[in-house]
């Protein structure tokens, strides 16, 4: 007979050993081997076994043969999450909702779960409430739709409830806090993570329930779960914000049944999450006019475009080296962007510090938000505020060149729409013709960033 080994399981890479080791020789990470008991070979061998029986086609047919998929959505009731989703959700799709703790995981789950509830049956299975807190959270949430709520952490008992209540929704929360009591490996531990996924697996593909799984990350993201379960479901959504600001957004870091591009945004208000279905005015509602550092761009999230306000902070330094925040935007991004700016347009700011910010708390990784950032930062150290109807848009060089960028006509409407006069935009851009031809804003073309300094200050 064969005893439980143990061995060690990398959380980053799954990379295995029999030794414990301080960082991961396939990956590089450190301190992500983690002890893992595995099941004796015959366990496994009987465990494949079975799959084989249940699982799997035993002939190839032609594309033309197969029968075709219903591509039917259900409305998750949340018009942000159907965005993300791809439409809605799918009937029998595996969806892992992750997030760092107390971002509004749950928040999102239960108003998701009310909203479906209304037409359809839900199970809300939980291991991290009691149903009484569940039932005191949707009450101050305002939750019409009743739901089953199932306060159990054991998901074989789970399993059971689910097959007499047949739901067409269930949500799991969280995948750190089940378990299977045959599985020899305690709750949270990587053993227990891909057994019960394996499982939420085969409730969402063989009884056709349409499964959400919570999963948290911490900060550092090298949480076991969400990252290697990432593997095994067919979505995953990404719940982010700051923790100082209201507004989270939803984005799809992978979707077999959709695109990676659109991204939800809420609000996290007194009565639970509130859809922002005009973004462009939320992020730029604060400003100021006349306001020195600030900048208006437009940024293409998917297919949406977001009118946000960058702003920059610079002040002589005291320093040896001085310092460069950056929020929202990207921190290697601003660098480059500071030593063209100081190379080609004369401003010096190797001996400030700079503080860069988006307004709102929304993180953007477009390069055509490049020349707001950097006008954001030449009215910032010259102490001189641009009008208030500019819009900027542009890809920076590393030559100090403005570069063409995608989708101008949508990002100039969006600004139209909300009341800017002007905009500075690429001179490449404009030989197409079809964005001169009606277009509601202003345009002037730049081909470096001398020009465009120029024409605004
Ligand atoms: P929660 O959904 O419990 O987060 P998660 O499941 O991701 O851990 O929400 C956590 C935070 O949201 C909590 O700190 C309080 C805040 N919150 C509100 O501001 N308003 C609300 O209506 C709710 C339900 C929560
Ligand atoms: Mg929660």
């Amino acid at each position: 007979m064969s005893k439980d080994k143990t061995i060690y399981v990398c959380d980053n890479c799954g990379y295995r050993t029999i030794k414990w080791l301080g960082k991961c020789p396939a990956c590089g990470e450190w301190n992500t081997l983690k002890e893992n008991n595995v099941a004796p070979k015959t366990a496994v061998a009987e465990k494949n076994l079975a799959r084989s029986q249940t699982k799997g086609a035993n002939k190839a047919l032609t594309l033309s043969s197969i029968a075709d998929l219903s591509e039917e959505r259900k409305d998750s009731g949340i018009s942000e999450l159907n965005r993300v989703l791809g439409g809605g959700l799918v009937l029998g799709e595996l969806i892992l909702l992750s997030g760092d703790p107390g971002i509004g995981k749950s928040t999102l789950a239960l108003q998701m779960a009310a909203e479906i509830a209304k037409k359809e049956r839900v199970v809300y299975i939980s291991g991290e409430e009691s149903a009484g807190q569940i039932k005191m959270r949707a009450a101050r949430l305002g939750l019409k739709g009743d739901i089953y709520v199932l306060a159990q952490n054991d998901l074989s008992k789970a399993e059971e409830e689910l097959k007499a209540l047949k739901p067409s929704l269930a949500i799991v929360d969280s995948i750190q806090t089940v378990y299977l009591p045959q599985v020899n490996a305690s709750p949270g531990s990587i053993t227990q993570l891909k057994e019960c996924t394996e499982r939420l697996m085969f409730w969402a593909k063989d009884w056709n329930i349409t499964t959400v799984i919570v999963g948290h990350v911490t900060k550092e993201g090298n949480v076991a779960g969400p990252k290697m379960l990432e593997h095994m479901v067919d979505c995953v959504l990404f719940f982010e914000g700051e923790r100082h600001y209201q507004y989270r957004t939803l984005r799809a870091l992978k979707n077999r049944f959709g695109s990676t591009d659109e991204i939800g945004i809420f609000a996290m208000e007194e009565d639970g999450l509130k859809e922002v279905l005009n973004p462009s005015q939320v992020f730029i509602s604060e400003r100021s006019e006349q306001a020195v550092g600030s900048a208006i761009t437009a940024s293409l999230e998917g297919t949406r475009p977001i009118l946000v306000e960058m702003q920059a902070l610079t002040i002589p330094s005291f320093y040896a080296q001085p310092r460069r925040t950056a929020s929202g935007v990207d921190f290697n991004r601003l660098l480059i962007i500071l030593a063209v700016l100081e190379k080609y347009a004369g401003v010096k700011l190797s001996n400030q510090d700079v503080f860069v910010n988006i307004a709102g708390g929304l993180k953007i990784d477009e390069p055509a938000v490049d020349l707001a950032l950097l006008v954001a930062l030449a009215s910032g150290y010259n102490n001189q505020a641009l009008d208030s109807d500019w819009l900027i848009l542009g890809e920076v060089g590393l030559s100090g060149e403005v570069r063409r960028i995608n989708h101008l006509k949508k990002r100039l409407n969006e600004g139209a729409k909300l009341g800017l006069k002007k905009a500075v935009v690429p001179k490449s851009n404009l030989e197409d013709k079809n964005i001169l031809s009606d277009c509601p804003l202003k345009l002037h073309g730049v081909s470096n960033i001398a020009q465009a300094l120029k024409i605004l200050f």
